[in-house]
């Protein structure tokens, strides 16, 4: 799961994912990073602390990192929140393999929408609360999805 920051929107699609795949007993590893590399270290934000914490979640032990080249070859799948976070993982990628595990989230989800987890980092709490909505449905479509294909 990678965003900009590692600290809003790829925690909590980490925390989500995580919990859904730990109820369901699905055995997949799940990790978040943010392509920029400036909150590297730090806890989830706040706001995304307490909204996945109101739905029985907790992402505090999480630590942002910035995602490195060899995660193209650890992970089967790296979803991307944005376009602009798609642009720059594309552009760390180093072969056709590596290119072709990079999918926008919402895409890979078959969201009908415009396939973009908007940053909520310089919004209010109704924001993170929309994004967690937005995320928790789009993890159910993409496992959904990787029943059918994978498992
Ligand atoms: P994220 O949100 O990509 O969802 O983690 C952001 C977090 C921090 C910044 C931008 C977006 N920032 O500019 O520091």
């Amino acid at each position: 799961m990678v965003c900009l920051g590692n600290i809003c929107r790829s925690p909590l699609a980490e925390g989500i994912m995580k919990e859904k795949m730990k109820r369901l007993d699905l055995p997949c590893f799940i990790d978040s990073a943010g392509t920029g590399g400036w909150h590297a270290g730090e806890l989830p934000d706040q706001r995304s602390i307490d909204t996945a914490f109101k739905y029985g979640i907790n992402i505090s032990s999480q630590r942002a990192r910035q995602i490195q080249m060899e995660d193209l070859d650890t992970f089967d799948l790296i979803f991307t929140m944005d376009q602009s976070v798609h642009k720059d993982v594309l552009s760390i990628a180093e072969n056709k393999d590596q290119e072709e595990k990079i999918y926008l989230f919402l895409d890979y989800a078959g969201s009908s929408n415009a396939p973009i987890v908007p940053d909520p980092y310089w919004g209010q709490t109704k924001e993170f609360e929309a994004t967690y909505r937005l995320i928790d449905q789009a993890c159910d479509q993409i496992i959904a999805r990787l029943k059918k294909e994978f498992l």
